[in-house]
């Protein structure tokens, strides 16, 4: 096989590597250890350059490339994964001559991408939506922190509850909580900082991790919820870092879209129930519209709840019980259900003659004191 000649060898000293375009290709060069080597450049997994990879001796003795985007990893040698993976970066064959590196033509083993047995995100990766012409799916995500083995009574919380229990009990809904606090899931690592194709679906964080809470968010988010409430807490006048550790996480939803055009929520309804011993409603309030409907949500009118009683209101000992005594929480409550409903049932065509209009009355807002 012919060999092409591609950089000097003295712009490859050793223990370094890069990338070089030849022609319509481009290969990842690795020079350590005295040995010059040649892979692919682009990661099987999601096409990362191996070219910026990190250098990593395992277990075995070998070195690997670590691919930057997610961490795959490849022999410099063999272009081989570790043991256990049958995965395999293609290689080319390298000779020196006349003072230059050169590659075979094509490379001496092709790239190899083992199909796995058992997929455990395959209907994530598949994107098999659990929805129905009539089904609805009413999903509560509960941002609220707290102590588990200590728990305290929530605003947000329990008026998402109610919620549901309303859901159920005057439209039929199936209904499911998800509170954040119980799923253990990892921050997102910002893979697309590194480029934007990096940032993929489903996660690369699920894809590691079979275990990964955010699975549960995933499923029910977008494969299975008609209808999405999700309550959360003012914290330093903003939703809680329980929800933003969520958000941050579903930038795989919203990246389909701004990278592959791939809407993968559509037709779907968000609202909120937004609750603070203080103050800041609507700042919340226009975060996580503007996040949801960045994600491809409908929102129905009056499309969240919120409950303040102020800047001076430190009493929170008295905060839940005023909460529930009061008489705009109730309704509102309510009125945000059946809206969100009966936009379901309009985007699919049901029978929706009950819109409500629940403008908050001052008879209802209630005082500092009740
Ligand atoms: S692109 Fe290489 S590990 Fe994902």
């Amino acid at each position: 096989m012919p060999f092409i000649p591609l950089v000097p060898f003295s712009e490859l000293p050793d223990n370094s590597h890069k990338s070089v375009r030849f022609g319509s290709k481009t290969v990842a060069l690795f020079h350590y250890g005295g040995v010059i080597t040649a892979l692919d450049h682009a990661c099987i997994h999601k096409g990362g350059d191996l070219g910026q990879g990190v250098i990593q001796i395992l277990d075995d003795g070998e070195r690997y490339v670590v691919c930057p985007w997610h961490g795959w990893q490849y022999n410099l040698k063999s272009g081989q994964a570790p043991f256990g993976y049958k995965d395999r970066q293609a290689i080319y064959d390298v000779i020196v001559d006349n003072g230059m590196i050169c590659i075979s033509e094509e490379p001496v083993k092709q790239a190899f991408k083992a199909e796995h047995e058992s997929d455990p995100i395959a209907d994530l990766r598949n994107l098999d939506y659990q929805l129905t012409p009539t089904s609805l799916n009413v999903l509560g995500i509960s941002a609220t922190n707290m102590n588990r083995d200590l728990p305290r009574p929530s605003t947000s919380e329990s008026a998402l509850q109610n919620a549901l229990d309303f859901a159920s009990s005057k439209f039929g809904a199936a209904t499911k909580m998800i509170r954040l606090r119980d799923l253990n899931f990892r921050h997102c690592e910002g893979y697309y900082s590194r480029h934007e194709q990096a940032c993929t679906w489903p996660c690369s964080i699920s894809e590691m991790d079979a275990e990964d809470g955010m699975n549960e968010i995933y499923r029910s988010l977008v494969l299975w919820a008609d209808a999405v409430i999700l309550a959360t807490p003012i914290r330093w006048g903003n939703a809680s870092s329980l929800y933003y550790k969520m958000a941050e996480r579903l930038n795989t939803i919203q990246n389909q879209i701004t990278i592959h055009d791939k809407v993968l929520i559509k037709n779907k309804v968000a609202s909120f129930i937004i609750t603070g011993g203080q103050d800041n409603v609507q700042g919340v309030a226009g975060q996580l519209n503007s996040f949801f409907t960045d994600l491809g949500f409908t929102f129905p009118p009056f499309n969240f709840v919120g409950w303040s009683r102020g800047w001076i209101a430190e009493d929170m000992e008295n905060n839940y019980t005023r909460f529930f005594r009061n008489r705009y929480v109730k309704r509102s409550v309510m009125d945000l259900v059946t809206n969100s409903m009966q936009l379901v049932m309009q985007i699919k065509k049901m029978d929706s003659s009950d819109l409500q209009a629940p403008k908050p009355k001052i008879s209802e807002a209630g005082t500092l004191n009740g």
